[in-house]
């Protein structure tokens, strides 16, 4: 198991909040994730000033584009320096294989690690229907899983999936492939909006390697306290 696979969700639109957060979790989670919201609101500069704490950074922009525009961005990210970053499998093995690349390149270019760039494939809130609507006549999880196999034929080494996918794509991926499960909610938690969750013991044990964990953390009394307290959840 990663030592600390906890990932908080920063799910808030204003920066100093968002380093506030950061900064009170610090050591307490392995890495935070920063989404659209915060970045199209606070920039690259929200990145670097999160860094700045020695949080690991997981930015979470889904990048669907041609592969060209996807490498440039994917090595503009990794410039930044963050650890983890997320593309859009439904753009295709071309668009995958360069992002990977960009990645490898950019890193060794600038004496860094090259990020883990993980795959997205059918977003949790498209059902079959939403799916026909856009010309794919395939079950969501019998699509979720030929995506997967693609990214990883395609070179990427991570994944990001629903804790109710993580037993089937571990059947069919190879076993390096990290899989990172956001729809997380200890026990004792509400579901708030989430439909299908799983503790963050289950999820474990069922094959993740990260977790995104966003509200039962950020809208905690104490996010220090509610982070360590999942993380000795998992034994
Ligand atoms: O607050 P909560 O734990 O539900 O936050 C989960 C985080 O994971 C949010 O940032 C959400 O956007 C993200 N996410 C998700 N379900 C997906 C993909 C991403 O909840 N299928």
């Amino acid at each position: 198991m990663v030592s600390n696979p906890i990932i908080a969700a920063l799910d808030v639109s204003d920066a100093d909040e968002a380093l506030r957060l950061a900064e009170r979790l610090a050591g307490a989670v392995g890495a935070v994730k920063i989404g659209k919201e915060l970045f199209v609101t606070a920039g690259p500069d929200i990145v670097r000033r999160v860094r700045a704490t020695g949080a690991a950074v997981f930015l979470d922009l889904k990048f669907h584009d041609i592969p060209n525009t996807v490498a440039k961005a994917v090595a503009a990210a990794t410039r930044l320096d963050v650890q983890m970053l997320t593309i859009h499998t439904s753009g295709g093995a071309d668009m995958m294989g360069a992002a990977e690349k960009a990645a490898q390149d950019a890193a060794a270019e600038s004496g860094l690690e090259a990020p883990l760039v993980l795959g997205v494939t059918v977003l949790t809130s498209m059902d079959a229907e939403d799916l026909a609507g856009v010309g794919v006549h395939a079950e969501p999880a019998a699509q979720v899983e030929r995506l997967a196999r693609l990214a990883a034929d395609s070179g990427l080494r991570g994944l990001v999936c629903s804790p109710l996918e993580i037993v089937r794509l571990r059947e069919v991926l190879p076993r390096d492939v990290r899989l990172v499960t956001p729809g997380i909610r200890p026990a004792d938690s509400s579901t708030q909006d989430q439909k299908r969750v799983m503790t963050p013991a289950d999820a474990i044990r069922a094959g993740a390697d990260w977790l995104v964990i966003g509200r039962p953390i950020t809208q905690a009394a104490d996010p220090r306290a509610a982070a360590e307290a999942i993380l000795a959840s998992l034994g």
